[in-house]
């Protein structure tokens, strides 16, 4: 069937509305939420460790794009005390929490509201000053054609040889599955959904995602797929979550 005969396709109107009002849906979000909705992010710094770890007289400079309410930076900065760790959100709650957290601490904390489609990083973060951006599920709450904006703009602050570390939604996870079977309308285009909340989400293959890179003069490390088993047992239901991972370091 042609994609825009799908019971699970939207129309145009919906489809530009979800994307317009993307910063409302995640700061509705975190009204809902609070902080209760993710859980912190422990692995990054086990699995990305040579890009945080720090000898103790040179500490990085770290920026956290899309932090929510700082699921990340707090866990790397319990292992990595000397980290300068920038971090932004466009939901101003979101970043509001980021502040409130009992480890906030404003020498090693930068927390600022951007979003980093429309406003260029530069304007809070020096240029070309950042040794690794973390980007983890934030670029697939991005609409596909402001994509490639985002990338110039994380790329616009790192150093040179400085690194993006990215995790996110793949083709192939369970999540784009559950969408396709639902009967509730909820697809822009093939690779870009809509959840019940309005909140957007796009799943990549190693394909695009290391073109936008490219294109913003960002050279891959290393790309994979991580997979896990996640089992309901009281839905006695086995998900297959489907994740890609990332490194790319900028050229100059
Ligand atoms: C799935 S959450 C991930 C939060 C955090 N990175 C983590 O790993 O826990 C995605 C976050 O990206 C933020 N976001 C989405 N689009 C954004 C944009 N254009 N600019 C800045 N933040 C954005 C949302 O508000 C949300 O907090």
């Amino acid at each position: 069937m042609p994609e825009d005969q799908l019971p699970q396709k939207l129309n145009d109107f919906w489809s530009e509305k979800y994307k317009r009002e993307s910063q409302k849906s995640w700061d509705k979000f975190y009204k809902r939420n609070e902080t209760r909705f993710f859980k912190d992010r422990h692995w990054l710094n086990r699995e990305f460790d040579s890009y945080f770890g720090i000898p103790e007289n040179e500490p990085r400079t770290i920026l956290e794009v899309g932090c929510g309410v700082g699921n990340l930076v707090y866990p790397l900065l319990e292992c990595q005390p000397n980290l300068k760790v920038y971090c932004c959100d466009f939901s101003s709650r979101a970043v509001e929490f980021v502040q409130k957290n009992e480890n906030y601490d404003a020498e090693h904390v930068f927390p600022f509201v951007c979003d980093i489609v429309e406003t260029p990083l530069v304007n809070f973060v020096p240029n070309a000053s950042v040794d690794t951006v973390t980007a983890i599920f934030v670029l697939s709450a991005i609409p596909y054609e402001r994509q490639l904006q985002a990338f110039k703009n994380i790329s616009s602050v790192l150093k040179p040889g400085g690194h993006l570390v990215f995790r996110d939604y793949c083709e192939g996870d369970y999540a784009k599955e559950k969408f396709l079977n639902s009967k509730e309308p909820s697809m822009i285009d093939e690779h870009t959904f809509v959840r019940q909340d309005g909140t957007i989400s796009y799943f990549f293959d190693e394909k695009r995602v290391d073109e936008l890179a490219s294109d913003v003069g960002l050279e891959n490390i290393s790309l994979e797929r991580v997979q896990r088993s996640v089992d309901n047992r009281k839905r006695e239901l086995s998900m297959q979550r489907v994740f890609l991972q990332g490194v790319w370091r900028k050229k100059y």
